[in-house]
């Protein structure tokens, strides 16, 4: 009876790990497959997998985009100028962080007259969003609200056209490869995914026409082409790039301390296989005089 139950135990494993393995090499070409709805590619980041990183230039590249395009719309709130400095980020010196964060002019309660004051940032203050309200933002906008974009790479993903049986392999290729970057690849696609609309498709007004955003039409117009930011570092400044770029700060941004969190677990599996091994010894030394 033991020993039936260690079989099915035994063959139970093997058979999910290969199942993990096939899931893996040949999960590329069903994932090219595709199926209904728009097909969302997934990207190459350097923070994918299990030991992925930030890239600290990629970053401050990044951040360099939101701050010349996007942050004339869209908030960062949940960030303070402090964690530019922070590890596992994009790293300035507390130098340049200070020199952003004074640019912005934060309220600072009132003066003696009532009046509201104001004064230049600090690093301890949180980014300031480009609108007081969010009245304030839609209609500026066409009516439109632009999201906070803090947590935006979390906040976003996109479902997989494919037959439901199909499914369950998904789900072990996405396991086996430790994919998290769902909301990346939706953001990179979505700032790349602007076309012409389709000529029997009529949008709305002031609507733009973007092939991954749900239901096509968005009232943000394409917010990147090439050559809109300057590099200093010498990167090619080409509208996947930026898109590559921002996505990367956005993320970032959604979690600061992936870098220090893959470290970690890096750690505990190694601790975990040096345990193994001495537990194995120790159960051969254990069971070594004991006949079985
Ligand atoms: C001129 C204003 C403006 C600028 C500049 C702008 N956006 Fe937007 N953005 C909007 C508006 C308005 C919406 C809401 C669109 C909607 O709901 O149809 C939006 C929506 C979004 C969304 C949410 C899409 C979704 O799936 O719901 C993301 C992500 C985004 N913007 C990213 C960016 C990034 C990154 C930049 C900078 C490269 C940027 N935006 C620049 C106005 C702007």
């Amino acid at each position: 009876m033991k020993t039936d139950c260690l079989t099915i135990l035994r063959a139970a494993t093997l058979s999910f790990t290969l199942a993990g393995a096939v899931a893996v090499f040949t999960g590329s070409a069903a994932l090219a497959a595709g199926g209904e709805g728009p097909h969302i590619e997934r990207q190459d980041w350097s923070y994918n997998g299990f030991f992925g990183k930030y890239n600290k230039a990629q970053l401050q590249r990044g951040f360099g985009i939101y701050k010349e395009v996007c942050s004339s719309c869209h908030g960062l709130k949940l960030l303070s100028y402090r964690n530019l400095v922070q590890k596992g980020g994009p790293e300035f010196s507390k130098e340049e962080a200070l020199a952003i964060a004074k640019e912005a002019t934060v309220s600072d309660g009132f003066d003696d007259s009532g009046d509201p004051k104001e004064r230049p940032g600090k690093l301890s203050d949180r980014f300031q969003s480009p609108f007081s309200n969010d009245q304030m933002a839609r209609s500026a906008n066409n009516g439109a609200l632009p999201p906070d974009l803090s947590v935006i790479a979390k906040a976003r993903t996109y479902h997989r056209h494919v037959p439901w049986y199909t499914e369950p392999y998904y789900w072990l290729y996405d396991m086996a490869t430790a994919y998290e970057e769902k909301g990346s690849d939706y953001l990179y696609a979505l700032l790349t995914g602007y076309k012409d609309a389709p000529s029997d498709m009529t949008m709305g007004d002031g609507m733009h026409y973007n092939e991954v955003f749900p239901g096509h039409q968005i009232a943000m117009a394409a917010p990147l082409s090439s050559e809109m930011v300057d590099y200093e570092d010498g990167t090619k400044p080409t509208l996947e790039q930026h898109a590559k770029d921002i996505t990367a700060f956005l993320a970032w941004a959604s979690e600061p301390h992936l870098n220090a969190r893959k470290d970690l677990g890096k750690r505990v599996m190694i601790y975990l296989a040096i345990l193994a091994l001495l537990l194995y010894l120790a159960k051969l030394s254990v069971w070594a005089r004991v006949k079985h």
